[in-house]
């Protein structure tokens, strides 16, 4: 293969005396769909935000290309955000915004474009969720899947090279999720984007995954296709496969 376009080295997270991770080894190729999977609690939220160095790591590196993060300084950070979008768990919306300013949001904060540049992006984003005719609601207005939709739109309106989705399936009935699981891969096909989704909905890693990563206890405990996943005989995984699926 390639050389990965994000690496991690031996990354560990600690808070207090709990130890979340435990020495992470990863490589993420570019243009790939990867799933993390793993059980509540395990540091799967807590290893995805170290990417776009919205944590900083106890110990280890991570490499964004070429380019090793974690010694960065925040000012710094700043090209780096602009290449990974986030879809955070929950996908927090700001109320008191309408949907054009919460997709707005990032590029207000974190990049100099003028009103027509964002006009123009905003509305490209909001077209690829389609959900343009929807820019002047707000958020309390629409519904929870369109909510998603929006919160995927404001990840990728500053057109990064990479976006991590926490959860984007919680909550959303079996259509609307495979909405969101069409989004993902259109995004993967048409915008040449990597994607990393952390999710507890097993349909849809069968649906989206090119290859699958497995944690446990704050660390990799399994990395491999679609495939082998359904064919693996590993009780931790077995378990983790059918306890999701007796949820559906
Ligand atoms: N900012 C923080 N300060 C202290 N502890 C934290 C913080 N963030 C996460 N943790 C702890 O780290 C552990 C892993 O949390 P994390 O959110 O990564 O889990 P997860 O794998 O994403 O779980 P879930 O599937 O429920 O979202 C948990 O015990 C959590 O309480
Ligand atoms: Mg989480």
């Amino acid at each position: 293969m390639a050389n990965p376009f994000i690496r991690i080295r031996n990354l560990r997270q600690s808070f207090g005396s709990q130890e979340v991770l435990r020495g992470i080894d990863l490589d993420i190729y570019r243009g790939e769909t990867l799933v993390i999977l793993g059980a509540s609690g395990c540091g799967k939220s807590v290893m995805v935000k170290h990417l776009p160095g919205l944590m900083r790591p106890t110990v280890g590196e991570i490499w964004i290309g070429d380019l090793e993060i974690t010694h960065l300084r925040e000012r710094e950070m700043g090209p780096v955000r602009h290449q990974i979008g986030m879809m955070f768990q929950g996908g927090a919306l700001f109320d008191s915004m309408t949907v054009f300013e919460n997709v707005a949001f990032p590029l207000r904060e974190e990049s100099d474009c003028g009103e027509e540049e964002i006009r123009t992006r905003v509305t490209r984003a909001l077209e690829i969720v389609k959900l343009a005719s929807h820019a002047d609601k707000f958020p309390s207005d629409i519904s929870g899947g369109m909510r998603k939709r929006v919160a995927l739109a404001r990840a990728v309106v500053d057109v990064p090279s990479c976006i991590i989705y926490d959860e984007p399936h919680a909550g959303l009935d079996p259509m609307t999720a495979d909405t969101i699981d069409r989004l993902i891969k259109t995004l993967q096909k048409e915008h040449d984007i990597t994607n990393i989704v952390i999710t507890h909905e097993i349909r849809s890693v069968f649906r989206i995954a090119d290859r699958v990563v497995f944690m446990k206890d704050g660390l990799v405990y399994w990395t491999g296709s679609p495939d082998e996943l359904e064919r693996t005989q590993d009780s931790h995984l077995r378990d983790f496969i059918e306890g999701n699926a007796q949820e559906d």
